[in-house]
């Protein structure tokens, strides 16, 4: 019987896919689902043919280059690799792969979730109910902003994009975006392309940000664009929190520039700016983006694939290095 190859799982992964991985591998799990440190991941590390982290897990140059030699594939739970040296795999020849389309309806889900809580104040609505503080039906009180026939941008017109779009059409919003390459028009399906953030953001009375963390995009929604977004626009974040400049977003919250914000992904996840839970115009979500059953579990498969292939010498299809 040939030996199992041994494989880290950094976080606790659904039953089914920690199953497929007890069948085909010696998996180190995570019962207790804590976070490693980096010290740990590396030691825990030792023997191990592959690792499946999550975007908990930071993967920097320093850590690839002290993994232990027998690691050959890193297969991230994540459609997000911002968390993993790319260039720091490559160098030492780790090939790592990504999750992507499984996770694009779930998280478009949430996008629109979040635009319409923002937009309808669903905070401060739930937080009366919940305290006791309904006293009465208003025809002044809790007026929201409408969501139907607006204007959607959507900064990164990828999968997550395009789906979000979709959706978005749903309430016949106009669709505008910014994505570094123009979609064909059968993509596009009428959504009206801006060859610069600058010029999308003036169209947006929405902004819906789906673009990956990279260091071009890192703190890109800072002062100088906010105020191009028209008054009362609403913004939110899907993405990575490490596009938004926490000073900036917060700024135009609590001066009325901006109506609210619908966020699910922070800076500094969990321990977020401590701001945005003192702000009533916030409408605030912890990174579940992905989260439902169906799409951690094909999240799970889709690593696993990755990872079978690579231990059959195969080519991964979602190889990133
Ligand atoms: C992703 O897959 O990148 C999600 O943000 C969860 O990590």
């Amino acid at each position: 019987m040939s030996k199992k190859a041994v494989v880290l799982v950094t976080r606790k992964l659904p039953p089914a896919v920690e199953a497929r991985l007890k069948r085909d591998y010696d998996a180190r799990f995570n019962s207790e689902d804590k976070i490693y440190t980096s010290e740990q991941l590396i030691e825990l590390a030792e023997r191990a043919a592959a690792i499946i982290p999550c975007h908990t897990e930071k993967l920097t140059a320093e850590v690839i280059a002290r993994l232990p030699a027998s690691v050959r594939a890193i297969c991230s739970f994540s459609v997000g690799f911002d968390h993993i040296d790319l260039d720091a795999a490559k160098a030492r020849g780790i090939i790592v792969t990504n999750t992507p389309e499984v996770l694009s309806d779930a998280t478009a889900e949430i996008a629109m979730l979040l635009m319409l809580g923002a937009a309808r104040r669903a905070y401060e609505g739930e937080h009366q109910i919940r305290t006791e503080t309904w006293a009465e039906w208003g025809a002044t009180q809790q007026l929201g902003i409408q969501v139907t026939g607006k204007r959607l941008g959507i900064l990164g017109m990828g999968r997550v994009g395009q789906i979000m779009a979709r959706r978005a059409r749903g309430f016949e919003m106009e669709i505008h975006y910014y994505n570094r390459s123009r979609l064909a028009t059968d993509l596009e399906a009428g959504a009206i392309y801006h060859e610069r953030v600058e010029d999308l953001l003036p169209h947006c009375d929405f902004l819906s940000i789906h673009c990956p963390a990279t260091p071009e995009t890192h703190h890109s929604i800072n002062a100088e664009r906010i105020a191009l977004l028209p008054d009362d626009a609403i913004v939110v974040n899907t993405a990575r929190g490490a596009v938004v400049d926490d000073d900036a977003l917060i700024a135009a919250l609590r001066s009325g520039k901006l109506f609210a914000a619908g966020l699910d992904v922070f800076n500094n996840e969990p321990g977020i700016d401590p701001r945005y839970k003192t702000l009533e115009n916030t409408f605030l979500l912890p990174h579940i983006g992905s989260a439902t059953r169906e799409t951690r579990d094909a999240m799970g498969f889709r690593a696993l694939d990755n990872l079978d292939a690579i231990m059959s010498g195969e080519e991964p299809r979602d190889r990133l290095v």
